[in-house]
């Protein structure tokens, strides 16, 4: 088995000012800085990435971005270059967030640019996959999910293959409070190992994080990291609390 240390991550999503980010980090920052044998990130907006950064400088949470556009600069009016991102020192991006695939026409051919792009400039992408609550009730899941991973994750070389993240959101169990039992998510998580060591050998899917997300929260996060293909969290709402984020941390 891979070496996968336990990555929980706050997605903010669109959520706090500059301030208000800033005051939760300087919390999160007093109360984790004992955590060992985690990997703690949070991914604030855009506006608030720098003061974030900063606030948490010489500390162990990292800072990470909730999308990026595939090209490094140009006329793109209103997108973040991944050389922006790498220019404040940001550690990871998600990429294609369902919320993005939703509202934003993210593709799974635009999610593999932007994770290409995102290793290229030296941030690590945490990839987002998951079907719709539609999909699961037409027993697609398994299809989509295979399709997103096919398409989405295409072309990595090298050390890009074992750093990967994936993240598995099963878009009915996002904000709704209804969580994926342990063992749904577990099954979801073993195909998706099993398609990514089809692509990309044994060794790499034995060293990629794979991270649930979808209603995690301090009173369920304990059972779904006992799962053996479970690998972190990806966390929205309960990630917006610091206490309920400490206590996702010290599950
Ligand atoms: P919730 O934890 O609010 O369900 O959000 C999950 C999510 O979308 C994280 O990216």
């Amino acid at each position: 088995m891979g070496n996968r240390v336990p990555l929980i991550a706050g997605n903010w999503k669109m959520n706090k000012t500059v301030k208000e980010s800033v005051e939760l980090v300087s919390v999160l920052k007093q109360k984790l800085t004992d955590v060992k044998n985690r990997e703690i990130l949070v991914c604030p907006s855009y506006i608030s990435l720098y003061a974030v950064k900063e606030a948490l400088k010489n500390t162990n949470i990292k800072v990470g971005a909730q999308n990026m556009y595939f090209e490094k600069s140009g006329a793109f009016t209103g997108e973040i270059s991944p050389l922006m991102l790498k220019d404040i020192n940001c550690d990871y991006v998600i990429i294609g967030h369902s919320e993005r695939r939703q509202y934003f026409g993210e593709t799974d051919e635009s999610v593999n640019k932007k994770m290409k792009v995102a290793f290229e400039s030296g941030i690590i992408p945490i990839v987002c996959v998951g079907e719709t609550l539609q999909q699961r009730e037409k027993n697609e899941t398994f299809l989509i999910i295979e399709k997103q991973i096919k398409i989405g994750v295409a072309g990595l070389s090298g050390e890009q293959m074992k750093k990967l993240v994936i993240a598995y959101e099963p878009v009915w169990a996002i904000g709704t409070g209804k969580t994926a039992t342990p063992q749904q998510a577990e099954e979801i998580h073993a195909f998706i190992r099993k398609l990514y060591s089809e692509l990309y050998g044994k060794d790499a899917a034995e060293d990629i994080r794979i991270l649930y997300g979808g209603s995690v929260k301090p009173d369920n996060i304990s059972e779904i990291m006992k799962q053996p293909n479970i690998d972190g969290g990806l966390i929205g709402g309960a990630a917006l609390k610091a206490d309920d984020f400490i206590k996702l941390v010290n599950y």
